[in-house]
This record gives structure tokens, sequence and C-alpha cells, in this order.
């Protein structure tokens, strides 16, 4: 009898402390979310002649196109921002709800329209079409070379060739020792110059896009994949946000449109003003020194296909404020971002002032 009523007690509990969730009042009022495209094929422009799947034809859907795992991989992403922001989202699209922007590639539209398809199942007043579970969401881009917001560097050589004019010899040096070794052996066998850290790092990408689809890398490459080129991929990250100058060209436009934005939505000036979402569909680059450029995280390697930066905006006890998150989808649960100076939940006020110094004037 009075395990019974043990049972029962226990059961009442659990039901309420399973309750407040619901009763809770979100503090949720805007969300930004900033994610890398989907696994995709090799960039010709990163091929070398040598490499035993260097024809096209190995390629069904193109140089640089996004793979059938690589749009699930998107789709994914979708669903998981429709899980975790279901409630404040709603069931149905409207066009005032969300700002969605990619760069000019293939790879960041067609991921943009998968995480879409994700997120936004029709529902309700969306459905059109009963044997399609999709609706079609439009997106927004600009030319490359007029797209600072998500398109920063023009290439991973320019912005790396940009980054050491603003650096001192010391890291020029620091490269030569860790990956001279490594860079001849890559030099000797792809024709690169022995001395391009960015071919570098843009090989092993090739590399890592061929083993992810499954084809057997050519036996010199265990020499210097993954390592030490995988450490070399993560140390040009930290290259091209090594100070303020860089920090602000690559990450600073992207997160001074975060911040406006999200001062718009706290003074009522935010149009339209039912706008839920800012989607900002782009590349590993972006996702990587934004959280570099806040200094948030530690970069252990290069942002997997679909990871995503979050900022959501939340009012809590009337103070507005930023909560950041990590979103890796091969290791599960959002990771919550600290900036230096500054809480998991971070006033706007703060916030703003801790990373005025990257935040460029025009
Ligand atoms: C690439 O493969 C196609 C189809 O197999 C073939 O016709 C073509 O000659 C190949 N190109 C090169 C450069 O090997
Ligand atoms: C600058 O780059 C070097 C080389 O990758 C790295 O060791 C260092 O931590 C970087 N510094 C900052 C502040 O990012």
């Amino acid at each position: 009898m009075q395990t019974l009523i043990l049972v029962i007690v226990l059961a009442l509990i659990s039901q309420l402390v399973g309750k407040p969730a619901l009763k809770e009042k979100s503090t949720l009022r805007l969300l930004h979310v900033l994610f890398r495209h989907g696994n995709r094929n090799p960039e010709e422009t990163s091929m070398w002649s040598s490499n035993s799947f260097s024809n096209a034809s190995n390629y069904p859907e193109g140089w640089g196109q996004l793979t059938n795992k690589g749009k699930m991989t998107e789709y994914k992403l979708g669903q998981f921002y429709r899980e975790r922001y279901d409630q404040f989202l709603g069931d149905t699209w409207n066009i005032d709800y969300v700002d969605f922007r990619c760069d000019n590639y293939d790879r960041t539209k067609m991921s943009g329209e998968l995480v879409m398809a994700g997120l936004w199942p029709p529902r309700g007043a969306n459905v059109w079409n009963k044997g399609l579970a999709w609706q079609p969401i439009p997106f927004e881009y600009v030319p490359l070379n007029k797209d600072p917001l998500l398109y920063p560097i023009v290439s991973v050589q320019f912005q790396f060739d940009f980054a050491l004019t603003f650096l001192s010899g010391k890291i020029q040096s620091h490269l030569a020792k860790k990956y001279g070794e490594a860079m001849k052996i890559l030099s000797q066998n792809t024709g690169c110059s022995a001395t391009n850290y960015a071919i570098g790092s843009a090989y092993y990408d090739t590399m890592m896009v061929q083993e992810d689809l499954g084809f057997k890398l050519d036996s010199w490459t265990t020499q210097v994949y993954p390592e030490p080129l995988k450490s070399l991929a993560v140390d040009i990250f930290y290259v091209m946000t090594n100070n303020t100058v860089l920090r602000k060209k690559m990450a600073g436009s992207l997160l001074k449109k975060v911040i406006t934005d999200t001062y718009s939505l706290i003074h009522g000036t935010l149009s339209p003003p039912t706008r839920k979402m800012f989607v900002y569909s782009a590349h590993d680059t972006n996702v990587g020194s934004m959280y570099l450029s806040l200094q948030a995280y530690k970069m252990d390697q290069p942002p997997p296909y679909g990871s995503s930066f979050i900022f959501e905006v939340h009012e809590i006890e009337g103070v507005w404020g930023l909560k950041l998150f990590l979103v890796d989808y091969t290791k599960g649960s959002p990771h919550s971002l600290t900036i230096p100076g500054c809480e998991e939940f971070c006033p706007i006020d703060e916030f703003y002032s801790l990373v005025d110094d990257i935040l460029p004037l025009d």
C-alpha cells in the first residue's frame, strides 16, 4: 500500500515537474541563425591533376554542388530548428516572419531551401498540394563582390594574403615550422607551391570531401591527411581572425546587422514588426569566423557541414539580451556559448559594448 502511494505521489510530482515548461511564458523574441551548407563535391579550383578522382564524371551533381547526403544534412537542420522553435514560430509561414538570405553560391541557396523544407512543412492554411509536404519560400542574394554580410572574402587565398599583410612575420614562421614538411609533401605530389598555406587548407577540404564521398584517397595522402593538414585548416581560421581589423572584416558586418536588427525590435522599429527570424545560409568561414571573432569557442576542427550559429534574442524580466548557441549536427544538442566578459544571457547593451571594436563603421 505504502509503495503504491509512493508511486502515485512520484507520478504526480513528475507530472508537475514536467509541466512548468509549458506554463512558463517564453522569453524568446527573435532569432538570427547562420549555418553552413551541406556535404558537397570538391571544387574544381581545389583539384590537382594527379588526383585519382580528378575527372568531373566522378561528381554527378557537378563541382562544388551538394550531394544527396548534404541535402539530408540541411533538411535535418531545418527539422532541428522546427523542433526547437515550434511554439515560437507557429504553424503557418507568412512572408513577414522570415528574412532569408544566401550568398551567391549554388550550395548555399540549395542548402537554404532544404533547411526551409525541414523548418516550414506546410501546415493548415499553407497546405497547397496534399501529395507534397513542401512549400516554396523565397530568399534573397546579392553578387558575391557586393556581399560583405555573407561573403566578406573573395577567396580563402585572398583573405589569407590579406591577413598576412596585417600580421607579423612571426605567424608565417610559426606556420612554416609547423607545416613546412607537410607542405613539401603536398607540393611534390600535387605541384602546388610549398609555401601556399591557403592551398594546403583547400586541399585538406578536397581530401575530406573525397573521403566523405567514399573515395579511396591516394596512398601518399596518409603522410599529411588528416594531420597535420587538419590543424593547418584550423590555423588558417585563427589567422583570418587574428586581430580586430580582420575580425571586423570577417564577421563584423553580419554581427552589426544582428545587433542593429535586435535594437530595432527593442525600440519597436523593426519592419515588419512581426519578424520572427533572420536566416543566413553560408559557409564554414562564416560560422567559424563568427565564433572565433567573438572569442566564444575554441576551434578544434573547421565547422562541419550543417553546423549553425544561433543568436536568440530574449527579454528576461525586462532586460533584453542575447543567448548564443553553436549547433553541430554531428554532436547533437546545441552548445551554449559565452563571450569573454558576459554571461550565457548577455544583456544587449553589454554585448554591444564588448564587441563594438569589431563592428565596421559603415
Ligand atoms: C573524364 O571521364 C569521361 C567519361 O568517362 C571521359 O570521356 C573523359 O575523357 C575523361 N576526361 C579526362 C580528362 O580524363
Ligand atoms: C593567431 O594565429 C596563430 C597561428 O594560427 C595562432 O596560434 C594564434 O592563437 C592566433 N591568435 C589569435 C588571437 O587568434
